[in-house]
């Protein structure tokens, strides 16, 4: 059994091969359109998939990861000298100098998944925000994670690698065991790991959100100007830092 991500980063990129980030990221630009932001932190960076394209809009942009196979992924996604830091969240000083606005994309706050994990995380990034600054992330909806993950298999093979992936629902938590299958000459090599995700509440999220010092400007569906629903399968919030 390998940490998480130790394996998947081998395979992340390809894996995620169709993701929109450049869409994400044209979308967050547009939400960021007059709020005076240059400086990017982007929490749970992973390989850098949303750091490079948002680079390309003109934002200076460093990245927070716990995985360090990941960040080593990342130098390839993003431009030379980008700041990557590898540090486990909550219990991270916050970053200096601090940032207009971060975001934490494809549903990296399920993986925080108690409250006061929640609570810490977004006290990280208040504290490594300017007042009045945004903090844009991404959920996978309770909905989706019972309706499409549940307790389901999937599996595909891509050829250089293989994955079967079981889900195990336990309240308002659910497991992934992640088996992965990466060729190695003639042969594979067999890689698992356990993931584990929240299903987080709206309400929960607010009250979280708001006792780190942060208001909730908006909840939209999937990176789109059109407010989430009960069958919204991403969420996309916005939070601002409140500027006391
Ligand atoms: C699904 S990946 C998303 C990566 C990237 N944001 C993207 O859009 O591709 C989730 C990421 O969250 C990171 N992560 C999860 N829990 C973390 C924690 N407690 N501290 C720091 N990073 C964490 C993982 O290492 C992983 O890179």
């Amino acid at each position: 059994m390998t940490r998480p991500y130790d394996a998947l980063a081998l395979v992340y990129d390809r894996w995620n091969a169709e993701a929109d980030y450049q869409r994400w990221a044209g979308f967050l630009h547009s939400r960021f359109a007059g709020e005076r932001i240059s400086r990017v932190l982007d929490v749970c960076c992973g390989t850098g998939r949303m750091i490079g394209p948002l680079q390309e809009l003109g934002y200076e942009v460093s990245g927070v990861d716990g995985s360090a196979a990941m960040l080593t992924r990342a130098a390839a996604n993003v431009s030379p000298g980008t700041r990557l830091r590898h540090a486990m969240l909550p219990g991270a000083a916050p970053e200096q100098p601090v940032a207009d606005a971060a975001i934490s994309c494809f549903d990296s706050v399920n993986y925080f998944v108690s409250d006061e994990d929640l609570r810490g995380l977004f006290r990280f990034v208040a504290n490594s925000l300017r007042p009045g600054g945004l903090y844009a992330f991404d959920l996978n909806s309770p909905y989706k994670l019972r309706t499409f993950y549940g307790d389901h298999h999937h599996g595909d093979d891509f050829g250089e690698f293989a994955y079967v992936w079981r889900n195990r629902i336990d309240g308002a938590r659910i497991r992934f065991l992640i088996t992965i299958f990466t060729r190695e000459g003639e042969l594979f090599r067999r890689h698992e790991e356990v993931h584990e995700q929240r299903l987080w509440e709206i309400a929960e999220l607010t009250a979280a959100a708001r006792d780190s010092g942060f208001e909730v400007v908006e909840i939209l569906d999937n990176y789109q100007p059109v407010l989430a629903d009960d069958e919204t399968l991403r969420q996309t919030w916005i939070l601002r830092r409140a500027s006391a």
